[in-house]
């Protein structure tokens, strides 16, 4: 099965998350984006209605696809959802850290079962929470320090990737070097809508930080022309790496 791999130029770290309702819709976006745009990203409202086939739907594009689903359960039930995977043509593929190590490492353990193993990215804490709205939740401590907490369980289960906000990669980073893929979402303008998200940054700030890719979703997504922000955002981010 051949799989469409990312490569490291600006485009190709722009990652446009496809939270839409259905194929058709994701289709079109796909359509408007699909120049400007490195990797798309099918999460749980598409993945959910539309079952498998919309990877194979939005692969047909030819940009390498990241299956965003968040795996957490036990270590055997999230090893054995990821062999369920296998059929599909993956480059990223998540899994929340809240797990655990033993829960990462069995997910590590059955991605290298593909014949082409996705890159395997953990989830730290949503970017949708800060310190405030963490209060509740039960997390220990600032969410900065949960962070690291949850990045060394990463590092430990041989886990390549985190996601994580742009307020964290610099520090990690410098804690834990490069080896780690750090994508991020919450990725915002000042003029841009925060709407549920909490830990944001600019697309700039986020590259300045040390991200290796950048989540976007509604500030594409819900723009009166999606194709025109895009591109925008890829000049935007060109122009910070140069
Ligand atoms: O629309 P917006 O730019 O806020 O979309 C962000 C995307 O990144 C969503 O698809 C969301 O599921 C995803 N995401 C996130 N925070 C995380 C992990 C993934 O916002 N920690």
């Amino acid at each position: 099965m051949l799989v469409n791999k990312p490569g490291s130029n600006g485009r190709e770290k722009f990652i446009l998350a496809l939270d839409v309702s259905d194929t058709a819709s994701a289709v079109q976006l796909a359509n408007m984006t699909k120049d400007y745009v490195g990797v798309f990203k099918i999460g749980l409202q598409l993945f959910l209605k539309e079952g498998k086939q919309i990877v194979r739907e939005v692969a047909a594009f030819g940009n390498p696809i990241f299956l965003d689903l968040k795996l957490h359960d036990i270590p055997a039930t999230v090893h054995n959802a990821i062999l369920s995977l296998q059929d599909l043509p993956l480059a990223f593929l998540t899994v929340h850290t809240a797990g655990g190590k033993e829960m990462l490492t069995a997910a590590r353990k059955a991605a290298e079962q593909f014949e082409n193993p996705p890159v395997l990215l953990g989830v730290t804490v949503m970017t949708s929470i800060d310190d405030k709205n963490a209060v509740g939740t039960g997390l220990q401590g600032k969410i900065s320090e949960v962070v690291m907490k949850r990045v060394k369980l990463i590092e430990e289960a041989g886990i390549e990737g985190v996601v994580t906000s742009g307020l964290e990669v610099k520090e990690l980073r410098r804690k834990f070097g490069s080896k780690l893929k750090y994508v991020i979402p919450g990725i915002r303008h000042f003029d841009d809508k925060q709407l549920d998200q909490k830990r944001t940054v600019t697309p700039a700030l986020a590259l300045q930080n040390g991200a290796d890719y950048l989540v976007v979703g509604r500030p594409v997504s819900l723009a009166e022309a999606p194709g025109a922000a895009a591109r925008k955002l890829l000049e935007e981010i060109n122009y910070a790496l140069n």
